[in-house]
């Protein structure tokens, strides 16, 4: 697979950067928003993962004008209608703790049966162009998705990864995200598998004669 390009990840986040650049091995060059020099922060106005994946794309291609993928990720937890969600940064307040997200959490779980949840990424490629099925060059935003399926434990577990993983078990596994190795949690994850269906993306676009 090529490219060797360069893409600005718009995020600051490092636990995201250094998770995506694992995924994506030498498939992409990802450099964070400070590596490119930009100092800028999305407001996250969007009530979907979509829009603000957009938001946070478009602002950033504007900006540098490099290819430029952005993900807006987050725990939709069963039992209450899909929340966190897209407020999942600051469900414990401003500024974004993920201590107090998780003790949140577990204080609106207490003695709920269902604890099903699943962590979903949206990512948005601005910037990069290719080909419609008839073959003429679009410059529209793409998006990839990514979901894994699991529950939120009753305490946390681990000390490994970022915000819930320490309360979240993916199903068929024994271990919260927080104690699994970061390659084990790159494999199921929501951002792991968002990040294969771009990787995807651009190897049938690269094979077929596309423009990327
Ligand atoms: P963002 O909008 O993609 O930055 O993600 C919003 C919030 O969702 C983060 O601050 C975390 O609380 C949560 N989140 C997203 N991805 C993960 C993950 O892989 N593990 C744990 N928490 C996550």
């Amino acid at each position: 697979m090529q490219n060797q390009r360069k893409w600005v990840f718009a995020t600051n986040n490092s636990h995201k950067i250094s998770e995506a650049q694992a995924i994506v091995g030498t498939n992409m060059n990802l450099v964070s928003l400070r590596e490119a020099g930009i100092d800028i922060d999305v407001d996250e106005t969007g009530t979907s993962f979509e829009a603000n994946a957009l938001l946070k794309a478009q602002a950033v291609f504007e900006l540098t004008g490099l290819p430029c993928v952005a993900d807006d990720s987050g725990l939709c937890v069963n039992a209450l209608d899909g929340a966190p969600g897209v407020y999942s940064a600051r469900y414990g307040g401003e500024p974004v703790d993920h201590r107090k997200n998780n003790e949140k959490l577990l204080s609106e779980m207490q003695g709920v049966q269902d604890r099903r949840a699943q962590f979903k990424t949206v990512l948005c490629v601005v910037g990069l162009p290719h080909m419609s099925g008839d073959g003429a060059e679009l410059q529209k935003p793409m998006f990839f998705e990514g979901a894994v399926e699991g529950e939120i434990l009753t305490e946390m577990n681990g000390s490994d990864g970022f915000g819930y993983d320490p309360l979240f078990r993916p199903e068929g596994y024994e271990q919260t995200f927080a104690e699994m190795s970061a390659n084990q949690k790159n494999a199921l994850s929501h951002r792991g598998k968002a990040f294969a269906e771009l990787m995807r993306f651009l190897s049938i676009e690269s094979v077929e004669g596309g423009v990327v």
